[in-house]
């Protein structure tokens, strides 16, 4: 695989968190206690995904103070617009100066019966909007134990991209169902065969320029007492935190996860 550089994506994954008002005031903490403990902002980059209800104030904010974090949105629409009520287009987003959005969390997979044509369509819908999708995939601990770690989300990610574009800007986020809030978390080793794994799927569906410079995050239950172990692990670049990025000092120090891996 082709050395390059990959900026680290930490990711918060809010989920249905935090009113508009909460928001306002989490983003303002975090930025000034990074700010505070010298965090410089360009070796590591910071998203935030609010519920939709937030965005727009998130967005103001992060203007107004020129806040060097990116907003993302937990889901879209796979339609570009029309007669699909309570829905979201990936247009609208795009307005509201979002980057990313999730696609296919195991949530929207289990309540919502988010099937991987649905996590297809939608990750197409993302990049006509000029979004970065963010395809969440991983295995249940049932998958686990009958197939190993690594075939249900190496299907899942390569039915997510069939028909994209080998340009295409995404992020992969792997997250085992069973580590999900859980407070279990997956070894760094675990995590690293996996996204290692995930890398050789991205090769193939898309191309291996593709798969050098995606970045192949971990999610489920990151904190900021074992980020470092994952971010010294070569093919994870990243994390998507849940729980842990409603807490503000919690969140601070996982984004400052490079004073712990001692690079
Ligand atoms: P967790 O959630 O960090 O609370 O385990 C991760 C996620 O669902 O994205």
């Amino acid at each position: 695989m082709a050395v390059t550089t990959r900026t680290p994506l930490i990711a918060g994954n809010w989920k249905m968190n935090l009113d508009h008002l909460q928001a306002v005031a989490t983003v303002q903490k975090l930025h000034w206690t990074l700010k505070d403990a010298g965090h410089e902002g360009d070796s590591v980059e910071v998203a935030v995904f609010p519920p939709f209800t937030d965005i727009r104030s998130v967005q103001t904010l992060i203007d107004a103070d020129k806040i060097p974090f990116a907003l993302g949105a937990q889901d879209l629409s796979a339609h570009d617009s029309g007669a699909y009520t309570g829905e979201v287009s990936g247009a609208f987003l795009t307005k509201l100066g979002v980057k990313y959005v999730l696609i296919g969390h195991s949530e929207r997979r289990e309540y919502h019966a988010e099937s991987d044509e649905i996590v297809n369509a939608k990750v197409k819908a993302a990049i006509r909007s000029g979004l970065v999708p963010v395809i969440c995939i991983g295995e249940t601990a049932e998958d686990l134990e009958r197939f190993g770690a690594s075939a249900v989300p190496a299907d899942q990610l390569a039915k997510a991209l069939d028909g994209v574009s080998a340009s295409s800007d995404v992020v992969v986020a792997y997250e085992p169902v069973w580590a999900i809030g859980s407070g279990q978390a997956a070894t760094p080793s675990q995590a690293q065969d996996v996204c290692a794994a995930l890398r050789k799927v991205l090769a193939s569906a898309l191309d291996e320029d593709a798969a050098a410079r995606t970045r192949v995050l971990y999610g489920g239950s990151v904190k900021s007492g074992n980020i470092a172990s994952f971010m010294r692990e070569p093919d994870v670049d990243g994390a998507l935190v849940g729980g842990a990025s409603l807490v503000v000092d919690e969140f601070a120090a996982i984004v400052r996860f490079e004073k712990h891996v001692g690079v």
